[in-house]
């Protein structure tokens, strides 16, 4: 079957700040609709430091949070209270400050290594389409963790999550939704900020096969990006 091309809308946003506020609205609205429609809300959480603003800023909204189920698009191979891990970052940052239930908070194991993808994959075993998934966007190009070069998960029957042991991005060991995987989604939203991901903006924009490209849900994605990030010139 020919591979879908991916569908993506580029929305320039003034400055961080202001991309945040947007990732934070449009989380809750998409929150918001999936609850009126399904009666819950399957969102998947972006790793690195990008999210942490508009985590902060869900900290306070009032939501359905009891119908929230939050899963988590890649975690790094480190003890469980580890502060690098992603999950640590949104716990401290949002979940542990609202009242979703801590069961429906679907942490990927990865203090187990490589078996934890296995383990992960049982857990999103009867999950069907996400309703929202975020994503960061790295220098290299790569999202979750999956890093050029190595094996993204595109071929339709990839596994649901995959075992990373070479991250450039340190810890070298990861364990990552695949790239089919986080395309079964109605909604993709990635953030990007900062001087840094000019390079991989302008690859991704000129067509280059980077691992954001891997990600095609049906709907197509929308990326919410520093509009200074948009144009050829770099920070002076
Ligand atoms: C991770 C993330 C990774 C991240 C990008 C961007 O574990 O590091 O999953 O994919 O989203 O590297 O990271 P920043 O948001 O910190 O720039």
């Amino acid at each position: 079957m020919k591979e879908r091309a991916q569908d993506v809308r580029w929305h320039a946003v003034a400055n961080a700040e202001a991309l945040q506020q947007r990732a934070a609205e449009r989380i809750l609205q998409a929150a918001s609709d999936s609850i009126r429609a399904r009666n819950c809300f399957l969102v998947v959480l972006a790793g690195g430091q990008t999210p942490r603003g508009a985590y902060v800023l869900l900290r306070r909204a009032k939501a359905d949070w009891a119908k929230w189920q939050v899963f988590f698009g890649d975690e790094r191979c480190l003890p469980a209270d580890d502060a690098d891990r992603n999950s640590r970052m949104a716990s401290d940052s949002w979940l542990d400050q609202v009242p979703i239930p801590k069961a429906n908070v679907h942490l990927i194991p990865a203090e187990l290594g490589a078996p934890a993808a296995e383990v992960y994959a049982e857990t999103l075993r009867n999950v069907g389409e996400f309703d929202l998934v975020l994503l960061g966007l790295g220098e290299d190009g790569h999202t979750a963790s999956l890093f050029p070069g190595r094996d993204w998960g595109v071929a339709l029957d990839s596994p649901d999550v995959v075992a990373v042991a070479d991250a450039p991005k340190p810890p070298s060991g990861r364990i990552s939704l695949s790239a089919v995987r986080l395309s079964r989604a109605r909604q993709v939203l990635f953030m990007v900020e900062g001087e840094r991901k000019r390079g991989a903006v302008s690859d991704w924009r000129n067509g280059l096969d980077i691992p954001a490209r891997a990600i095609r849900p049906a709907n197509g994605v929308d990326v919410l990006v520093e509009d200074k990030l948009l144009s050829s010139k770099r920070a002076s």
